[in-house]
């Protein structure tokens, strides 16, 4: 049977070359290729005209040289296919060329193509999303966003944790903060009056309660997906739509649980550098040309983060250092049980450690979620046992806690925060049935994408951006 359908397991590529592995590979000078791909641009000249031709997996493309009767049928932005022989590239960088023998218009383009061969800004490629990744930023975001992914994932399988997919669809405002979107089906109307699920229903703005459902089975266990916020936020920082990756472990404590994040944070990093020279090497140059004097380039700032230990201190440490800076004028208050605003995250992130990310750990119990576990030695005021993760740049990048595994201490603290405990019964079951000191994080994953590629607005790194007033395509 398998000789009979072995034609159909071929691990021979299933089309021409890609143009990323026809630059990678050592075919030699004389192969004859077929290559698909969309040009970029065109270069008539009088007896040789040259084109850059890409299929959006690598950032360079390839360099067709013509005849002009070639040439006239290419334009900016047409899709072609392209059949010819590979020669050397007489340039420095000893790559290959394609000398073109055919030419197929696969589909042609007009003048008013917009991603012309100039640098357009990143507002207004974001009104031309549908061809944003026609362009090299936009083609190598997203393959910088493929290879994080994988990176993270890496970490996860290599450390023995279980991938699950949580809902979306919930009944749980898990952060409490009231920025649900609730759900109604198309088909209600205020005649018949009836919700879908007989109970209001929202968009998940966290996956992290149904994680600890999992967390309390399978000891270690991730869930990455989107999540949805009605923060009406118009910052760099803020999307209603965006990616978390979640990881809730049992039998660890804070340290371990830092230790984790920093871990699978350095990890995707590596993976990143390792798998994407191109496209990093890339954002380098385009982050180093805007801010050179301000910041180191973004290679040298990731090499800085992989090579030293991330800082840790906590709220009372940070709210002590912010008092110590009699020279330095916050707009905001800095005594202990205020809240750390980002003038203050970016201080402490890019002044006092030197931009090395920061942990700021044991935040005043008022000031964050119910599940959070209150430490048993506060001094001055309640504590719990969480930690923002803060970036230069950035601001948080993760945030996370050891989770209340008490079940009296849980329901008190739901019924301080005014959440009905009947609607939560199973999440205090999971602490009446073998409960588990455990705890977990969330990473934004399109803040992670800032840290990685140097974009200033999350706008810019998540493939179709909804934020407040825009939901395009
Ligand atoms: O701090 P948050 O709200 O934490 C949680 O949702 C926890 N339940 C996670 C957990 O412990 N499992 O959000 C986590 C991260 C933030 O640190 C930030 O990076 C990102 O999510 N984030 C946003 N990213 C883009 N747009 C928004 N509106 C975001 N809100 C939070």
């Amino acid at each position: 049977l398998y000789s009979q359908w072995k034609r159909f397991y071929t691990t021979e590529t299933f089309s021409s070359p890609t143009v990323r592995s026809l630059l990678g590979s050592n075919m030699e000078a004389g192969t004859h290729v077929t290559v698909n791909g969309w040009v970029r641009s065109v270069r008539k000249q009088k007896q040789i005209s040259f084109a850059n031709i890409n299929d959006g997996t690598c950032v360079k493309g390839l360099q067709a040289i013509l005849n002009p009767e070639q040439a006239e049928k290419l334009s900016t932005g047409a899709c072609v296919e392209l059949k010819g022989t590979l020669v050397d590239s007489p340039g420095k960088e000893q790559g290959k060329e394609l000398q073109v023998n055919s030419i197929n218009i696969l589909g042609e383009c007009d003048g008013t193509f917009p991603m012309q061969k100039k640098r357009h800004t990143f507002e207004y490629l974001r009104t031309i999303n549908h061809l944003r990744a026609r362009g090299n930023a936009g083609g190598a975001l997203l393959r910088v966003r493929h290879a994080a992914r994988q990176g993270l994932q890496d970490y996860f399988a290599k450390n023995e944790f279980t991938q699950i997919d949580t809902p979306i669809l919930t009944s749980h405002d898990c952060e409490g903060g009231g920025e649900v979107f609730k759900v109604t089906p198309g088909s209600v109307t205020e005649k018949n009056g009836q919700d879908f699920f007989n109970k209001p229903t929202f968009l998940t703005v966290s996956g992290q309660l149904h994680a600890e459902m999992f967390a309390s089975a399978l000891s270690r266990v991730y869930t990455f997906g989107p999540v949805f916020r009605a923060e009406e936020s118009l910052t760099s920082r803020h999307l209603a739509e965006f990616w978390m990756l979640e990881a809730e472990v049992a039998f660890i404590n804070l340290q371990q649980l830092l230790d984790i994040t920093e871990g699978s944070i350095k990890h995707t990093i590596r993976h990143v550098l390792d798998t994407c020279p191109e496209e990093m090497e890339f954002f380098n140059q385009y982050v180093g040309k805007k801010d050179k004097d301000k910041n180191p380039l973004l290679l040298k700032r990731l090499g800085k983060t992989l090579d030293q230990p991330f800082v840790r201190m906590t709220y009372g440490d940070a709210i002590d250092m912010l008092q110590q800076q009699p020279k330095k004028k916050f707009q905001f208050p800095t005594t202990y049980g205020s809240s750390l605003q980002s003038e203050h995250e970016r201080f402490l992130t890019s002044e006092e450690c030197q931009d090395q990310p920061v942990f700021v750990t044991n935040y005043p119990s008022d000031q964050k979620p119910f599940y959070m576990r209150e430490n048993d030695n506060a001094k001055e005021k309640p504590t719990v046992a969480c930690f923002d993760l803060l970036v230069p740049n950035i601001g948080e990048l993760v945030g996370g806690s050891m989770r209340e595994e008490r079940e009296k201490v849980l329901e008190h603290k739901m019924t301080l925060a005014g959440m009905n405990t009947e609607e939560y019964d199973w999440y205090l079951e999971l602490r009446k049935y073998g409960s588990a000191p455990h705890g977990g994080y969330g990473i934004g994953f399109e803040r992670l994408m800032l840290m990685l590629t140097g974009f200033e607005n999350v706008r810019e790194v998540v493939p179709v951006p909804r934020w407040v007033g825009n939901c395009k395509y």
